[in-house]
């Protein structure tokens, strides 16, 4: 099969495409043949070894992934495409059923075929949704459901969703409205239009407005791009509220600090927990139109280096999605 590969850590250009074995599934495994995959903030971060984030969150990355060379070579977290062959223990796919999910660290997606465990992050692909668009559900969508999760019950409810043009963002923007809360989006003025369009009460461009001179209190201030801190946000939110992370080392601290003392909680847990059952719900949320995931670009998987390099531009809206024509 096709796939791309890298063999050693850096910059995009460090990806190639090549031809290598069939991924083999195990027993309770299904073999997909990948319609559609995507390029996301965890492909770029694990190809370059987080070294953009320091070298002890690199040294972290490389115990996980390998210390001197990539152990797994093709990356690739998010798939969408039809099972061409199951494991004998398998009972609950067969052979021509369309499905999508998340091979988290196990990676592997962007290549024709991928293996992923039944029990796994997998389910059935919603009616009336393409191989592209399903494809890019899971990565922002399980990040913002684990987070919103962590604040709690959010019916009625005032969020803020900073960096809300974002994949993680536009998912927790549809999110957060699923579950009730009364959405405020902040982003820059390319990200406006599509926002508004997803959902959110109130946009605020950041270019224009300080969000932090907003007087009304929110129960939950959630950075979904990564580039906020508590200490800045901290009199948005109410007493009993919370401040939902996505990165920063700094958060894991305050987490543990803010548990204890004060009113206002830092929330920030690793590794996340994402589960079969999430991917179903956010089928069935994109099935009864509640979430729909929102894609910049496509880009044939033969372009992924450009693909990629578009990712690190941190300017996309929503997601970045390859096609795979072979198979
Ligand atoms: N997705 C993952 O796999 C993953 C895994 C672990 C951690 N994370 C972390 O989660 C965070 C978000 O990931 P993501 O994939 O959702 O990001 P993303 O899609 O790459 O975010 C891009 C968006 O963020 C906006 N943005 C960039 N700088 C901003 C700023 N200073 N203020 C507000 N918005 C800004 C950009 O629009 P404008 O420039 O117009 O504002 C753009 O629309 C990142 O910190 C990432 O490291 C992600």
């Amino acid at each position: 099969m096709k796939a791309i590969v890298y063999d050693r850590y850096g910059p995009p250009g460090v990806l190639g495409i090549e031809e290598v074995a069939r991924a083999a599934p195990r027993d309770d495994e299904l073999l997909v043949r990948v319609r559609a995959t995507t390029v996301n903030r965890l492909d770029c971060h694990t190809r370059e070894a987080n070294r953009s984030n320091g070298r002890v969150i690199s040294g972290v990355s490389r115990l996980v992934s390998g210390i001197r060379r990539p152990r797994q070579r093709i990356l690739g977290t998010e798939f969408a495409g039809e099972v061409a062959a199951a494991g004998p223990a398998v009972t609950r796919f067969g052979a021509g059923d369309r499905v999508f999910g998340n091979t988290g660290l196990r990676f592997g997606c962007h290549a024709e075929f991928t293996c992923i465990a039944e029990t796994a992050r997998v389910a059935p692909m919603p009616s009336g949704v393409g191989f592209e668009e399903a494809a890019a559900a899971t990565d922002g969508a399980l990040n913002a459901l684990w987070c919103l999760r962590l604040a709690g019950p959010l019916k009625g409810r005032r969020i803020l969703v900073y960096g809300a043009s974002g994949a993680i963002g536009t998912a927790a923007v549809q999110l957060a409205k699923h579950f009730g809360a009364e959405v405020t989006a902040v982003c820059g003025p390319k990200g406006v239009e599509v926002v508004t369009a997803i959902g959110a009460d109130r946009v605020i461009d950041y270019t224009k407005e300080d969000f932090t001179s907003d007087r009304d209190g929110y129960f939950s201030v959630f950075d979904a791009v990564g580039k906020e801190s508590f200490a800045h946000c901290r009199s948005l939110i109410e007493p009993g509220g919370t401040y939902l992370a996505t990165d920063g080392f700094r958060n894991l601290l305050l987490g543990l600090w803010t548990a204890r003392l004060g009113d206002r909680k830092v929330m920030f847990k690793l590794p996340p927990r994402y589960t079969q059952q999430d991917v179903v719900l956010i089928g069935e949320l994109m099935e009864a139109g509640s979430y729909r995931p929102v894609i910049d670009r496509a880009y044939p998987i033969e372009d992924v280096v450009e693909a990629t390099r578009y990712v690190e531009t941190q300017q996309k809206i929503g997601n970045v999605v390859l096609a795979v024509r072979g198979g």
